[in-house]
């Protein structure tokens, strides 16, 4: 079994993060997937930004949920990166479904919906995923956990991961919940934890790993995926650690 490389927010430290421009370049990079986080505008569209406010990594000030996707659409998310990505947008989920479809990269999408309790963010994720006919290569995940019991009931059919950083009964709580995936904070990896998960018929993948120590041990656990800003060194080692 092979580590899988996903690009957290996209090649996320070399291009402005959860942009097209991040996006295309882990592609090129040779991730075998992307991390990306959504938040719902006012009029309810799903778009890809970290943050619940537009301030971080935007020209703007104020909330998704107070913005209407033509004010969200009018940002600049590139500048504060660098001025090389001025006049970069955020991008709608459905854009980067659009984008991904033809291309075979497996894809998490994190909702972001563990400060804000968007309503039906659920629904709307899962309904433009199966639109766009990507369920069999799509992980739904999230940091808050009646939001793991509702995509678990109310939409069986997508793999749904709980996200977190704290380690109580871990896996018991993750199954007690209908995840099939772990997303944990490397802080909690240990071989166990693997085992465990292993038994369990649980998938582990870890946030977020950048040094190269952290990424080969978790090649040496054989987790089943990685989330890093930075694919092509996590490339460069996987393929000195195959030989
Ligand atoms: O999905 C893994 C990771 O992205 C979770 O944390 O804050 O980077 O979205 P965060
Ligand atoms: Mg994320």
């Amino acid at each position: 079994m092979t580590t899988k490389i996903i690009a957290h927010r996209g090649a996320s430290k070399l291009a402005p993060e959860n942009t097209m421009p991040a996006f295309r370049l882990a592609h090129e990079l040779g991730s075998d997937g992307i991390e990306t986080d959504v938040q719902l505008t006012k009029d309810n569209v799903p778009v890809l930004i970290h943050d619940e406010h537009v301030k971080r990594t935007t020209n703007g000030i104020g909330y998704i949920k107070d913005l209407t996707i033509n004010q969200v659409k009018q940002l600049d998310a590139g500048s504060w990166f660098s001025k090389k990505y001025a006049g970069t947008s955020i991008i709608t989920l459905e854009e980067f479904l659009h984008w991904i479809k033809p291309k075979p990269l497996y894809l998490n999408i994190e909702l972001k919906n563990n400060k804000i309790d968007y309503k039906n963010i659920e629904t709307i994720v899962y309904e433009m995923v199966k639109h766009y006919q990507l369920l069999n290569r799509t992980t739904l995940s999230t940091f808050n956990p009646n939001s793991v019991k509702r995509i678990n009931k109310l939409h069986s059919d997508i793999k749904v991961a709980f996200l977190t950083s704290r380690n109580k009964n871990l896996i018991s709580y993750a199954q007690s919940l209908g995840a099939n995936a772990l997303h944990v904070k490397y802080r909690l990896l240990n071989r166990l934890l693997v085992e465990q998960c292993q038994k369990a018929n649980m998938k582990i993948r870890v946030y977020t790993l950048n040094r190269p120590s952290r990424i080969l041990k978790s090649y040496a656990l054989k987790c089943d995926g990685i989330f890093t800003d930075v694919p092509n060194i996590a490339q460069h080692y996987r393929k000195l650690f195959k030989e």
